[in-house]
């Protein structure tokens, strides 16, 4: 049932290209529109939402708060996220103009069930994302935007995050359209961009042998640093999250610009960061402030594991190890970019000799709040 592979999670690694193609498959019409059938909250209550709050946790949390980046961008509709164990016990400010939207594999986890239930208490609407059909989170929601990612046996989650990410910028795509966005082209041309997604990932799955030797070496490790900004920030969250999980490392993600403001001086001889760096292209003042970040931190020993598009030759001179990633949009990059990070943990995982598909202390889904 592991299809030949050693774990549940290399398995579902590899099924991604699959997954994406699978979640996007029949709900971009041929003239290149959207058409979300499970969506059953009409376009006129749709256009009536002046909020979207995303609840989530754990690595779905990771896909909302990359969410909130497209769907403010393509909407112009104010987002927030917060992890769904927080949300009900601060009082957050809900009607009926605002849009939850509850992210979840699983569909059966306490803390964002118990979230929802909270949002339609008040009014609100909710929309569910979620992997498992016919589960509790989409029965108690107003709307259902199924991810085909098919079952997802190993703790750690991989295939679920990357379909998680096509679902919600499907959902700000279909909030932009039917509430009318002056990024009109813009939203064709990632329609484009996304249906190529699936062939991108698969590309960065024939490149992942040199992750998995520079994982090896890092064995003997006790922290793993990670850096990223605007969409590559969540980037970084989840891979120290998936480091946390299955290698039993001490991981951290931080967001790239903070580092002066603390993290930096962690950085001592030898410890090292991976930096998810943004396109050179698009938001180009991005990418030279990660640039110069990744010299002051190798200036000042770090190991740098540079995560960079193909062609962007401004990282080399300052990366230790270097890993390609396909040149996508901006907001696309999380879905190639997550890819070697999820090597990279199952790697040091296998490398420490843990038990990569149930790593200790943890539960598939977390049913208890
Ligand atoms: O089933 P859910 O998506 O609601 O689960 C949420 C988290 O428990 C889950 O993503 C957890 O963080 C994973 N083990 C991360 O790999």
């Amino acid at each position: 049932e592991k299809g030949g592979y050693d774990y549940f999670m290399l398995k579902e690694i590899a099924e991604q290209p699959k997954a994406v193609a699978d979640t996007l498959l029949g709900r971009i019409d041929p003239a290149g529109s959207l058409t979300l059938d499970e969506v059953r909250i009409s376009p006129s209550e749709l256009r009536e939402i002046d909020k979207v709050v995303i609840v989530a946790c754990g690595t779905a949390f990771h896909a909302g708060l990359i969410a909130k980046y497209a769907i403010e961008h393509w909407t112009r509709i104010p987002c927030e996220v917060e992890l769904a164990s927080e949300f009900r016990y601060r009082d957050p400010i809900l009607d009926s103009r605002s849009l939850v939207i509850a992210i979840s594999q699983s569909g059966e986890t306490m803390d964002t069930l118990m979230a929802l239930r909270h949002a339609r208490e008040q009014g609100s609407k909710v929309l569910a994302i979620c992997n498992t059909n016919g589960s509790t989170i989409p029965r108690e929601s107003d709307a259902v935007l199924y991810t085909h990612a098919g079952p997802e046996v190993a703790v750690a989650s991989t295939k679920a995050f990357l379909t998680q990410l096509v679902a919600c910028y499907l959902v700000a795509l279909y909030l932009g359209q039917v509430r009318g966005t002056k990024w009109g082209d813009e939203i064709q041309a990632v329609i484009k961009d996304l249906s190529r997604i699936s062939e991108e990932v698969e590309r960065v799955l024939e490149t992942m042998e040199p992750v998995r030797a520079l994982a090896r070496t890092l064995a003997e490790k006790d922290t793993v640093l990670f850096l990223g900004r605007h969409v590559g920030y969540p980037v970084a969250l989840e891979g120290a999250l998936k480091l946390k999980e299955l290698a039993y490392m001490h991981a951290e993600g931080f967001a790239a610009g903070e580092l002066k403001h603390g993290p930096i001086a962690l950085i001592e001889e030898d410890v090292p960061v991976v930096v998810v760096v943004p396109s050179p292209r698009g938001r180009s003042v991005l990418h030279d402030k990660i640039v110069s970040n990744i010299q002051e931190i190798r200036a000042r020993g770090a190991r740098t594991i540079v995560i960079a598009e193909e062609g962007d030759e401004a990282v080399v001179p300052y990366a230790d190890h270097l890993i390609r990633i396909p040149a996508t949009p901006t907001l696309l990059q999380p879905l190639v970019a997550t890819v070697p990070l999820q090597v990279f943990a199952c790697e040091l995982a296998t490398a420490r000799g843990n038990e990569v598909d149930q790593p200790r202390n943890l539960a598939k889904s977390v049913t208890v709040e």
